[in-house]
Protein backbone atom coordinates (compact mmCIF):
# COMPACT_ATOMS: atom_id res chain seq x y z
CA UNK A 1 0.00 0.00 0.00
CA UNK A 2 2.17 2.50 -1.43
CA UNK A 3 0.03 5.65 -2.60
CA UNK A 4 2.88 7.66 -4.42
CA UNK A 5 3.64 4.19 -5.82
CA UNK A 6 0.10 3.99 -7.22
CA UNK A 7 -0.63 7.37 -8.55
CA UNK A 8 3.06 6.99 -10.47
CA UNK A 9 1.58 3.45 -12.33
CA UNK A 10 -1.22 5.66 -13.07
CA UNK A 11 0.57 8.72 -14.24
CA UNK A 12 3.05 6.12 -16.06
CA UNK A 13 0.14 4.89 -17.75
CA UNK A 14 -0.32 8.23 -19.42
CA UNK A 15 3.84 8.82 -19.91
CA UNK A 16 5.14 5.47 -20.53
CA UNK A 17 6.95 7.18 -23.62
CA UNK A 18 9.15 9.92 -22.18
CA UNK A 19 9.87 8.57 -18.49
CA UNK A 20 10.01 5.01 -16.10
CA UNK A 21 7.75 4.68 -13.19
CA UNK A 22 10.79 5.34 -10.70
CA UNK A 23 11.39 8.67 -12.14
CA UNK A 24 7.93 9.74 -12.16
CA UNK A 25 7.58 8.24 -8.28
CA UNK A 26 10.30 10.55 -7.19
CA UNK A 27 8.96 13.45 -9.14
CA UNK A 28 5.71 13.30 -7.24
CA UNK A 29 5.42 15.51 -3.84
CA UNK A 30 3.64 16.83 -1.25
CA UNK A 31 1.97 19.54 -1.53
CA UNK A 32 2.55 22.81 0.35
CA UNK A 33 -0.85 23.03 1.82
CA UNK A 34 -3.08 19.98 2.81
CA UNK A 35 -6.13 21.89 1.33
CA UNK A 36 -4.40 21.33 -2.46
CA UNK A 37 -4.48 17.61 -2.33
CA UNK A 38 -2.80 14.88 -0.83
CA UNK A 39 -0.27 14.02 -3.41
CA UNK A 40 1.05 15.98 -6.71
CA UNK A 41 2.76 15.88 -9.65
CA UNK A 42 4.57 19.03 -11.41
CA UNK A 43 4.29 19.17 -15.31
CA UNK A 44 7.30 21.87 -15.39
CA UNK A 45 9.86 19.49 -16.80
CA UNK A 46 7.01 17.86 -19.39
CA UNK A 47 6.24 21.42 -20.83
CA UNK A 48 9.66 21.24 -22.44
CA UNK A 49 9.27 17.83 -23.99
CA UNK A 50 5.20 18.62 -24.99
CA UNK A 51 5.84 22.24 -25.92
CA UNK A 52 2.88 22.66 -24.31
CA UNK A 53 2.43 25.17 -20.84
CA UNK A 54 2.41 23.28 -17.28
CA UNK A 55 -0.65 23.52 -16.90
CA UNK A 56 -2.39 22.82 -20.27
CA UNK A 57 -0.61 19.18 -19.90
CA UNK A 58 -1.84 19.08 -16.26
CA UNK A 59 -5.03 19.50 -17.46
CA UNK A 60 -4.93 17.20 -20.08
CA UNK A 61 -3.05 14.33 -17.87
CA UNK A 62 -6.13 15.05 -15.00
CA UNK A 63 -8.21 14.22 -17.59
CA UNK A 64 -7.38 11.12 -18.87
CA UNK A 65 -6.20 9.66 -15.47
CA UNK A 66 -8.02 6.18 -14.75
CA UNK A 67 -8.18 6.57 -11.04
CA UNK A 68 -9.15 3.57 -8.68
CA UNK A 69 -10.95 4.06 -5.59
CA UNK A 70 -8.26 4.98 -3.22
CA UNK A 71 -8.35 8.29 -4.99
CA UNK A 72 -11.03 10.41 -4.63
CA UNK A 73 -10.81 13.48 -7.09
CA UNK A 74 -8.04 14.73 -9.55
CA UNK A 75 -7.36 18.62 -9.68
CA UNK A 76 -4.86 20.78 -12.07
CA UNK A 77 -3.71 23.38 -10.49
CA UNK A 78 -0.91 25.95 -11.95
CA UNK A 79 0.91 23.19 -13.83
CA UNK A 80 0.35 20.46 -10.80
CA UNK A 81 -1.96 17.27 -11.02
CA UNK A 82 -2.93 17.17 -7.58
CA UNK A 83 -4.79 13.78 -6.24
CA UNK A 84 -6.86 14.02 -3.42
CA UNK A 85 -7.18 10.26 -1.22
CA UNK A 86 -10.29 9.12 -0.42
CA UNK A 87 -9.83 9.81 3.59
CA UNK A 88 -12.23 6.43 4.55
CA UNK A 89 -10.63 4.03 2.49
CA UNK A 90 -6.74 5.30 3.18
CA UNK A 91 -7.30 5.64 6.37
CA UNK A 92 -8.93 2.25 7.13
CA UNK A 93 -5.90 0.46 5.04
CA UNK A 94 -3.20 2.76 7.05
CA UNK A 95 -4.75 1.91 10.39
CA UNK A 96 -5.07 -1.83 9.41
CA UNK A 97 -1.68 -2.61 8.36
CA UNK A 98 -0.31 -0.84 11.27
CA UNK A 99 -2.22 -2.94 13.50
CA UNK A 100 -1.53 -6.08 11.99
CA UNK A 101 2.19 -5.08 11.83
CA UNK A 102 2.82 -3.55 14.51
CA UNK A 103 6.43 -3.13 15.19
CA UNK A 104 7.11 -4.52 11.86
CA UNK A 105 5.06 -2.02 10.05
CA UNK A 106 8.00 -0.31 7.39
CA UNK A 107 9.75 -3.52 6.80
CA UNK A 108 11.31 -3.68 3.69
CA UNK A 109 12.61 -6.32 1.95
CA UNK A 110 15.32 -4.58 -0.48
CA UNK A 111 18.30 -6.18 1.48
CA UNK A 112 17.38 -10.30 1.22
CA UNK A 113 19.13 -10.87 3.92
CA UNK A 114 22.44 -10.06 2.19
CA UNK A 115 25.54 -8.56 4.72
CA UNK A 116 26.20 -4.73 4.91
CA UNK A 117 29.57 -4.44 7.52
CA UNK A 118 29.25 -0.75 9.06
CA UNK A 119 32.55 0.83 10.42
CA UNK A 120 31.63 3.08 13.32
CA UNK A 121 32.47 4.61 16.47
CA UNK A 122 36.17 3.67 16.18
CA UNK A 123 37.62 5.35 18.74
CA UNK A 124 41.56 5.49 19.77
CA UNK A 125 42.98 3.51 22.06
CA UNK A 126 44.44 5.85 24.98
CA UNK A 127 42.62 8.77 23.41
CA UNK A 128 39.56 10.12 24.69
CA UNK A 129 36.32 8.96 23.25
CA UNK A 130 35.81 12.27 21.32
CA UNK A 131 32.61 14.46 20.00
CA UNK A 132 33.44 12.78 16.31
CA UNK A 133 33.77 9.70 17.77
CA UNK A 134 30.40 10.10 19.48
CA UNK A 135 28.62 11.02 16.23
CA UNK A 136 30.28 8.21 14.53
CA UNK A 137 28.68 6.18 17.01
CA UNK A 138 24.88 7.07 16.92
CA UNK A 139 25.05 8.05 13.45
CA UNK A 140 26.79 4.36 12.92
CA UNK A 141 24.28 2.39 15.10
CA UNK A 142 20.94 4.17 13.72
CA UNK A 143 21.93 3.47 10.12
CA UNK A 144 22.31 -0.35 11.43
CA UNK A 145 19.15 -0.09 12.44
CA UNK A 146 17.52 1.08 9.44
CA UNK A 147 19.45 -1.73 7.31
CA UNK A 148 18.18 -4.31 9.20
CA UNK A 149 14.97 -2.51 8.89
CA UNK A 150 15.68 -3.11 5.44
CA UNK A 151 16.06 -6.68 5.27
CA UNK A 152 20.49 -6.24 5.61
CA UNK A 153 22.28 -8.87 7.79
CA UNK A 154 24.47 -6.35 9.42
CA UNK A 155 27.76 -6.50 10.90
CA UNK A 156 28.46 -4.13 13.45
CA UNK A 157 32.32 -3.19 13.59
CA UNK A 158 34.25 -1.32 16.10
CA UNK A 159 37.45 -0.67 14.34
CA UNK A 160 39.52 0.52 17.00
CA UNK A 161 42.04 3.35 16.35
CA UNK A 162 44.79 0.23 18.40
CA UNK A 163 48.20 0.35 16.47
CA UNK A 164 50.58 2.94 15.25
CA UNK A 165 53.17 5.25 16.53
CA UNK A 166 51.33 7.18 19.02
CA UNK A 167 51.55 4.02 21.00
CA UNK A 168 55.92 3.98 20.85
CA UNK A 169 55.21 7.75 22.03
CA UNK A 170 52.89 6.48 24.65
CA UNK A 171 55.13 3.81 26.12
CA UNK A 172 58.06 6.05 26.48
CA UNK A 173 56.42 8.50 28.30
CA UNK A 174 54.84 5.95 30.43
CA UNK A 175 58.13 4.67 30.93
CA UNK A 176 59.50 8.12 31.98
CA UNK A 177 56.46 9.80 34.15
CA UNK A 178 53.70 7.17 34.36
CA UNK A 179 52.52 4.91 37.66
CA UNK A 180 50.26 2.45 37.33
CA UNK A 181 48.39 3.17 39.43
CA UNK A 182 47.19 6.64 38.40
CA UNK A 183 46.47 4.98 35.14
CA UNK A 184 44.56 2.22 36.73
CA UNK A 185 42.61 5.05 38.57
CA UNK A 186 41.93 7.38 35.44
CA UNK A 187 43.00 5.22 32.57
CA UNK A 188 42.41 7.93 29.61
CA UNK A 189 42.72 10.69 31.73
CA UNK A 190 46.28 9.58 32.40
CA UNK A 191 47.48 8.38 28.91
CA UNK A 192 46.17 11.45 27.71
CA UNK A 193 48.47 13.44 30.26
CA UNK A 194 51.11 11.40 29.25
CA UNK A 195 50.32 11.85 25.44
CA UNK A 196 50.25 15.51 25.88
CA UNK A 197 53.29 15.89 28.19
CA UNK A 198 55.59 13.46 25.34
CA UNK A 199 54.57 16.41 22.92
CA UNK A 200 55.58 19.14 25.10
CA UNK A 201 58.53 18.18 25.91
CA UNK A 202 59.73 16.77 22.50
CA UNK A 203 59.36 20.03 21.38
CA UNK A 204 62.78 20.75 23.31
CA UNK A 205 64.08 17.07 23.16
CA UNK A 206 64.46 15.74 19.55
CA UNK A 207 65.59 12.05 21.28
CA UNK A 208 62.40 11.68 22.72
CA UNK A 209 60.69 11.18 19.15
CA UNK A 210 63.85 8.68 18.41
CA UNK A 211 63.04 6.66 21.49
CA UNK A 212 59.27 6.62 19.96
CA UNK A 213 60.07 5.31 16.56
CA UNK A 214 62.31 2.65 18.75
CA UNK A 215 59.39 1.46 20.72
CA UNK A 216 56.78 1.23 18.01
CA UNK A 217 59.30 -0.85 15.91
CA UNK A 218 59.94 -2.74 18.78
CA UNK A 219 55.87 -3.78 19.26
CA UNK A 220 55.86 -4.16 16.07
CA UNK A 221 58.44 -6.71 16.46
CA UNK A 222 56.63 -8.17 19.10
CA UNK A 223 58.77 -6.99 21.88
CA UNK A 224 57.44 -8.87 25.22
CA UNK A 225 57.31 -5.12 26.87
CA UNK A 226 56.42 -2.81 24.91
CA UNK A 227 53.41 -5.67 23.77
CA UNK A 228 52.62 -5.97 27.98
CA UNK A 229 51.96 -2.68 28.26
CA UNK A 230 50.15 -2.08 24.90
CA UNK A 231 47.69 -4.85 25.66
CA UNK A 232 47.13 -3.30 29.60
CA UNK A 233 46.76 0.37 27.58
CA UNK A 234 43.89 -1.31 25.37
CA UNK A 235 42.40 -2.95 28.07
CA UNK A 236 42.10 -0.06 30.07
CA UNK A 237 40.62 2.24 27.31
CA UNK A 238 38.44 -0.29 26.43
CA UNK A 239 36.78 -0.41 29.62
CA UNK A 240 35.84 3.10 29.91
CA UNK A 241 34.82 3.19 26.26
CA UNK A 242 32.51 0.37 27.03
CA UNK A 243 30.95 2.24 30.19
CA UNK A 244 29.75 4.83 27.01
CA UNK A 245 28.81 2.19 24.74
CA UNK A 246 26.73 0.75 27.40
CA UNK A 247 25.02 4.24 28.39
CA UNK A 248 24.62 4.09 24.96
CA UNK A 249 22.65 0.42 24.68
CA UNK A 250 24.82 -0.31 21.86
CA UNK A 251 26.69 -3.84 21.15
CA UNK A 252 29.26 -4.57 18.46
CA UNK A 253 29.52 -7.88 16.40
CA UNK A 254 33.50 -7.06 16.29
CA UNK A 255 35.79 -5.15 17.92
CA UNK A 256 38.45 -5.93 15.89
CA UNK A 257 40.90 -2.86 15.41
CA UNK A 258 43.65 -1.50 13.90
CA UNK A 259 46.14 -3.95 15.03
CA UNK A 260 44.30 -7.30 14.66
CA UNK A 261 45.44 -6.68 10.73
CA UNK A 262 48.53 -6.69 11.73
CA UNK A 263 49.45 -10.19 10.63
CA UNK A 264 47.46 -9.85 7.34
CA UNK A 265 49.69 -7.11 5.98
CA UNK A 266 52.30 -8.85 4.24
CA UNK A 267 49.25 -9.88 1.84
CA UNK A 268 47.91 -6.67 0.76
CA UNK A 269 51.53 -5.91 0.10
CA UNK A 270 52.26 -9.18 -1.53
CA UNK A 271 48.67 -8.48 -3.89
CA UNK A 272 50.26 -5.13 -4.22
CA UNK A 273 53.11 -6.17 -6.13
CA UNK A 274 51.82 -8.82 -8.29
CA UNK A 275 49.51 -6.25 -9.96
CA UNK A 276 52.34 -4.39 -10.40
CA UNK A 277 50.79 -1.49 -8.20
CA UNK A 278 53.50 -0.69 -5.72
CA UNK A 279 56.95 1.46 -6.15
CA UNK A 280 59.27 3.05 -4.47
CA UNK A 281 59.49 6.57 -3.31
CA UNK A 282 62.40 7.99 -1.44
CA UNK A 283 62.63 4.81 0.53
CA UNK A 284 59.14 4.29 0.95
CA UNK A 285 56.30 2.20 -0.72
CA UNK A 286 53.03 3.65 -2.58
CA UNK A 287 50.43 3.31 -4.98
CA UNK A 288 50.13 5.97 -7.60
CA UNK A 289 46.41 6.57 -7.99
CA UNK A 290 45.66 8.98 -10.62
CA UNK A 291 46.86 12.52 -11.51
CA UNK A 292 43.43 14.07 -8.98
CA UNK A 293 44.58 12.41 -5.79
CA UNK A 294 48.19 12.18 -4.38
CA UNK A 295 49.42 8.48 -3.41
CA UNK A 296 48.67 6.15 -1.07
CA UNK A 297 51.59 5.18 1.33
CA UNK A 298 51.63 1.58 1.83
CA UNK A 299 54.97 0.80 4.10
CA UNK A 300 57.09 3.76 5.30
CA UNK A 301 60.93 4.19 5.20
CA UNK A 302 61.55 1.93 8.38
CA UNK A 303 59.25 -0.70 6.87
CA UNK A 304 56.73 0.15 9.29
CA UNK A 305 52.90 -0.05 7.58
CA UNK A 306 50.15 3.08 8.24
CA UNK A 307 46.83 3.36 9.00
CA UNK A 308 45.83 3.17 4.94
CA UNK A 309 47.50 -0.42 4.58
CA UNK A 310 45.80 -1.80 7.85
CA UNK A 311 42.23 -0.42 6.05
CA UNK A 312 43.57 -2.33 2.91
CA UNK A 313 43.73 -4.96 4.72
CA UNK A 314 41.07 -5.05 6.86
CA UNK A 315 38.86 -4.41 3.68
CA UNK A 316 40.13 -7.74 2.21
CA UNK A 317 39.67 -9.23 5.35
CA UNK A 318 35.81 -8.54 5.67
CA UNK A 319 34.75 -9.72 2.18
CA UNK A 320 36.04 -12.75 2.96
CA UNK A 321 34.95 -13.17 6.45
CA UNK A 322 31.19 -11.28 5.44
CA UNK A 323 31.19 -11.54 1.90
CA UNK A 324 29.53 -7.89 2.10
CA UNK A 325 27.16 -6.48 -0.08
CA UNK A 326 27.73 -3.41 0.76
CA UNK A 327 30.23 -1.93 3.55
CA UNK A 328 30.06 1.52 5.25
CA UNK A 329 32.24 3.49 6.93
CA UNK A 330 30.32 6.13 9.20
CA UNK A 331 33.68 8.42 9.44
CA UNK A 332 34.01 12.33 9.80
CA UNK A 333 34.44 14.27 6.31
CA UNK A 334 38.63 15.05 7.69
CA UNK A 335 39.12 11.81 6.36
CA UNK A 336 37.40 11.62 2.99
CA UNK A 337 40.51 11.60 1.14
CA UNK A 338 42.05 9.01 3.04
CA UNK A 339 38.61 6.78 2.23
CA UNK A 340 39.00 8.01 -1.81
CA UNK A 341 42.24 6.20 -2.00
CA UNK A 342 41.60 3.51 0.03
CA UNK A 343 38.61 2.71 -2.32
CA UNK A 344 40.72 3.25 -5.45
CA UNK A 345 43.31 1.38 -4.47
CA UNK A 346 40.98 -1.69 -4.25
CA UNK A 347 39.48 -0.94 -7.37
CA UNK A 348 43.02 -0.93 -8.98
CA UNK A 349 43.12 -4.41 -7.28
CA UNK A 350 40.82 -5.48 -9.38
CA UNK A 351 38.30 -6.24 -6.86
CA UNK A 352 34.53 -6.10 -8.38
CA UNK A 353 32.98 -5.31 -4.98
CA UNK A 354 34.74 -1.97 -4.36
CA UNK A 355 31.63 -1.04 -6.02
CA UNK A 356 29.72 -1.94 -2.75
CA UNK A 357 32.37 0.87 -0.37
CA UNK A 358 30.96 3.27 1.03
CA UNK A 359 32.08 6.69 3.59
CA UNK A 360 29.32 8.28 5.37
CA UNK A 361 30.87 11.26 6.02
CA UNK A 362 29.84 13.44 9.12
CA UNK A 363 30.54 17.22 10.16
CA UNK A 364 31.84 18.82 13.26
CA UNK A 365 30.19 19.40 16.71
CA UNK A 366 31.24 23.14 17.21
CA UNK A 367 31.08 24.58 20.90
CA UNK A 368 30.39 28.59 20.62
CA UNK A 369 30.94 27.77 17.26
CA UNK A 370 34.46 26.40 17.59
CA UNK A 371 35.43 22.78 16.71
CA UNK A 372 35.85 20.66 20.32
CA UNK A 373 38.81 19.32 20.77
CA UNK A 374 40.46 16.80 22.59
CA UNK A 375 43.91 18.42 22.44
CA UNK A 376 45.81 19.84 25.26
CA UNK A 377 43.53 19.43 28.05
CA UNK A 378 40.41 21.17 26.37
CA UNK A 379 38.66 17.95 26.60
CA UNK A 380 35.29 17.43 26.63
CA UNK A 381 34.74 14.21 28.48
CA UNK A 382 31.94 12.00 26.89
CA UNK A 383 31.09 9.84 29.54
CA UNK A 384 30.65 13.49 31.88
CA UNK A 385 28.20 14.56 28.84
CA UNK A 386 26.38 11.98 28.93
CA UNK A 387 26.14 11.55 32.98
CA UNK A 388 25.26 14.92 33.02
CA UNK A 389 22.67 14.76 30.30
CA UNK A 390 21.06 12.09 32.74
CA UNK A 391 21.39 14.27 35.82
CA UNK A 392 19.59 17.20 34.16
CA UNK A 393 16.89 14.88 32.77
CA UNK A 394 16.38 13.18 36.50
CA UNK A 395 15.95 16.34 37.63
CA UNK A 396 13.34 17.24 35.39
CA UNK A 397 11.81 14.23 36.23
CA UNK A 398 11.64 14.87 40.03
CA UNK A 399 10.16 17.79 39.17
CA UNK A 400 7.45 17.17 37.05
CA UNK A 401 6.71 13.60 37.80
CA UNK A 402 7.99 13.11 41.47
CA UNK A 403 6.08 9.86 42.03
CA UNK A 404 7.69 7.99 39.14
CA UNK A 405 8.36 4.61 39.20
CA UNK A 406 11.94 3.48 37.91
CA UNK A 407 13.30 6.93 37.77
CA UNK A 408 16.59 6.16 37.08
CA UNK A 409 15.91 4.07 33.98
CA UNK A 410 13.61 6.64 32.77
CA UNK A 411 16.21 9.70 33.48
CA UNK A 412 19.20 7.31 31.53
CA UNK A 413 16.90 6.52 28.65
CA UNK A 414 15.21 10.41 28.26
CA UNK A 415 19.21 11.97 29.00
CA UNK A 416 21.13 9.57 26.15
CA UNK A 417 18.05 9.97 23.86
CA UNK A 418 18.12 13.59 23.86
CA UNK A 419 21.94 13.80 22.80
CA UNK A 420 21.27 10.97 20.59
CA UNK A 421 18.15 13.33 19.05
CA UNK A 422 20.25 16.38 19.10
CA UNK A 423 22.79 14.67 16.34
CA UNK A 424 20.24 12.82 13.92
CA UNK A 425 17.61 15.64 14.02
CA UNK A 426 20.93 17.64 11.79
CA UNK A 427 21.90 16.07 8.32
CA UNK A 428 24.89 14.42 9.15
CA UNK A 429 26.84 16.89 6.68
CA UNK A 430 25.84 19.49 8.94
CA UNK A 431 28.15 21.14 11.85
CA UNK A 432 26.24 21.04 15.03
CA UNK A 433 26.30 23.77 17.95
CA UNK A 434 26.81 21.73 21.01
CA UNK A 435 24.25 22.27 23.90
CA UNK A 436 23.38 20.64 27.03
CA UNK A 437 20.38 22.85 27.14
CA UNK A 438 19.00 22.72 23.90
CA UNK A 439 19.00 19.00 23.87
CA UNK A 440 16.91 18.48 26.89
CA UNK A 441 14.11 21.15 26.69
CA UNK A 442 10.48 18.91 26.74
CA UNK A 443 9.34 21.72 24.38
CA UNK A 444 10.53 22.03 20.38
CA UNK A 445 12.78 20.10 18.47
CA UNK A 446 14.49 17.25 20.65
CA UNK A 447 14.45 13.81 21.89
CA UNK A 448 12.43 14.18 25.12
CA UNK A 449 9.71 15.96 23.33
CA UNK A 450 8.98 12.81 21.06
CA UNK A 451 9.92 10.97 24.03
CA UNK A 452 7.43 13.02 26.42
CA UNK A 453 4.54 12.62 22.85
CA UNK A 454 5.11 8.88 23.20
CA UNK A 455 4.87 8.78 26.83
CA UNK A 456 1.63 10.92 26.51
CA UNK A 457 -0.09 8.31 24.28
CA UNK A 458 0.76 5.52 26.04
CA UNK A 459 -0.96 7.22 29.38
CA UNK A 460 -4.14 7.81 27.08
CA UNK A 461 -4.52 4.18 26.30
CA UNK A 462 -3.87 3.03 29.81
CA UNK A 463 -7.07 5.43 30.80
CA UNK A 464 -9.16 4.94 28.21
CA UNK A 465 -8.79 1.10 28.07
CA UNK A 466 -7.65 0.36 24.54
CA UNK A 467 -9.14 -2.27 22.71
CA UNK A 468 -7.70 -4.10 20.12
CA UNK A 469 -9.98 -3.82 17.32
CA UNK A 470 -9.58 -4.24 13.43
CA UNK A 471 -12.90 -3.12 12.39
CA UNK A 472 -13.10 -0.06 14.89
CA UNK A 473 -11.35 2.65 12.57
CA UNK A 474 -12.90 4.96 10.08
CA UNK A 475 -11.97 8.44 11.10
CA UNK A 476 -11.92 10.89 8.72
CA UNK A 477 -11.88 14.25 10.39
CA UNK A 478 -9.60 16.99 9.60
CA UNK A 479 -7.37 16.46 12.53
CA UNK A 480 -6.95 12.75 12.05
CA UNK A 481 -6.49 12.57 9.03
CA UNK A 482 -3.32 14.62 9.31
CA UNK A 483 -1.95 12.08 11.41
CA UNK A 484 -3.29 9.56 8.99
CA UNK A 485 -1.08 10.90 6.42
CA UNK A 486 2.40 11.16 8.58
CA UNK A 487 1.37 7.28 9.64
CA UNK A 488 1.07 6.59 6.08
CA UNK A 489 4.69 7.56 4.88
CA UNK A 490 6.71 5.87 7.35
CA UNK A 491 7.84 3.24 5.17
CA UNK A 492 8.92 5.39 2.72
CA UNK A 493 11.11 7.56 4.93
CA UNK A 494 12.69 4.51 6.57
CA UNK A 495 13.36 3.56 2.65
CA UNK A 496 14.83 6.94 2.02
CA UNK A 497 17.02 7.04 5.41
CA UNK A 498 18.07 3.80 4.22
CA UNK A 499 19.08 4.93 0.28
CA UNK A 500 20.64 8.52 1.79
CA UNK A 501 22.26 7.09 4.86
CA UNK A 502 20.45 9.84 6.27
CA UNK A 503 19.10 9.12 9.85
CA UNK A 504 17.39 12.51 9.94
CA UNK A 505 14.66 11.87 8.02
CA UNK A 506 13.19 10.01 10.51
CA UNK A 507 14.43 11.93 13.34
CA UNK A 508 12.14 15.34 11.21
CA UNK A 509 9.52 12.50 10.44
CA UNK A 510 9.05 12.04 14.38
CA UNK A 511 8.62 15.72 14.80
CA UNK A 512 6.48 16.16 12.42
CA UNK A 513 4.00 13.19 13.79
CA UNK A 514 4.23 14.45 17.29
CA UNK A 515 3.34 18.16 16.46
CA UNK A 516 0.00 16.72 14.79
CA UNK A 517 -0.70 14.29 17.57
CA UNK A 518 -0.10 16.90 20.11
CA UNK A 519 -2.20 19.45 18.15
CA UNK A 520 -4.96 16.41 17.81
CA UNK A 521 -4.80 15.98 21.43
CA UNK A 522 -5.17 19.70 21.80
CA UNK A 523 -8.43 19.94 19.94
CA UNK A 524 -10.19 16.58 19.80
CA UNK A 525 -10.97 14.90 23.35
CA UNK A 526 -10.33 11.79 22.89
CA UNK A 527 -11.82 9.95 25.55
CA UNK A 528 -15.26 12.12 26.03
CA UNK A 529 -17.35 10.24 22.77
CA UNK A 530 -18.29 7.23 23.96
CA UNK A 531 -19.27 6.78 19.99
CA UNK A 532 -15.97 7.25 18.57
CA UNK A 533 -13.57 6.13 21.82
CA UNK A 534 -12.25 3.18 20.25
CA UNK A 535 -11.77 4.32 17.08
CA UNK A 536 -9.91 7.55 18.61
CA UNK A 537 -8.07 5.04 20.64
CA UNK A 538 -7.31 3.09 18.10
CA UNK A 539 -5.36 5.81 16.09
CA UNK A 540 -3.78 6.85 19.03
CA UNK A 541 -2.50 3.20 19.29
CA UNK A 542 -1.22 3.63 15.82
CA UNK A 543 0.80 6.67 16.98
CA UNK A 544 2.31 4.90 19.75
CA UNK A 545 3.45 2.00 17.63
CA UNK A 546 5.34 3.85 14.75
CA UNK A 547 6.92 6.52 17.51
CA UNK A 548 7.98 3.60 19.71
CA UNK A 549 9.37 1.81 15.92
CA UNK A 550 10.97 4.94 15.48
CA UNK A 551 12.18 6.27 18.10
CA UNK A 552 14.36 2.58 18.13
CA UNK A 553 15.50 2.80 14.57
CA UNK A 554 17.50 6.07 15.99
CA UNK A 555 18.73 4.03 18.73
CA UNK A 556 16.54 5.76 21.23
CA UNK A 557 14.45 4.47 24.02
CA UNK A 558 10.50 5.26 24.27
CA UNK A 559 9.39 5.29 28.11
CA UNK A 560 5.77 4.61 28.54
CA UNK A 561 6.15 7.13 31.58
CA UNK A 562 7.93 9.85 31.92
N1 LIG B 1 40.27 5.57 14.67
C1 LIG B 1 40.02 6.48 13.58
C2 LIG B 1 39.93 7.91 14.11
O1 LIG B 1 39.58 8.11 15.24
C3 LIG B 1 38.75 6.15 12.85
C4 LIG B 1 38.73 4.80 12.17
C5 LIG B 1 37.66 4.70 11.15
N2 LIG B 1 37.60 3.42 10.50
C6 LIG B 1 38.44 3.01 9.57
N3 LIG B 1 38.29 1.80 9.08
N4 LIG B 1 39.42 3.73 9.14
O2 LIG B 1 40.18 8.84 13.38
Amino acid sequence: MNYKHEFAEVLFGQLHEVADRSKLESMIEKPKFDKLGDLSFPCFELAKIYKKSPQQIAVDLAQNLQLSNTFQHVEAISGFVNVFLNKRVVSTNVIKEVLTKKEHYGEITIGNKKVITIDFSSPNIAKPFSMGHLRSTVIGNALALISEKCGYEVVRINHLGDWGTQFGKLIVAYKLWGTKEKVQDNPIKELLKLYVQFHDEAEQNEELNDQARHWFKNLENGNEEALKLWNWFREESLKEFNKIYQLLGIKFDSTNGEAFYNDKMNKVVQLLKEKNLLQESEGAQIVEIGDDLPPCLITKKDGTTLYATRDLAAALYRQETYKFEKSFYVVGNEQSLHFKQLFTVLEKLGYEWHNGLKHVPFGMMLKDGKKMSTRKGKVVLLEEVLTEAINLAKENIEEKNPTLDAKEDVARQVGTGAVIFHDLKNHRLNDIEFSLEDMLRFEGETGPYVQYTHARASSILRKGGYEENLDAVTLTDGEAWSIITKLMVFPDVIKRAFEQYDPSQIAKFLLDLSKAFNKYYGTVRILDDLKQKQARLTLVYCVQVVLNEGLRLLGIHAPEEM
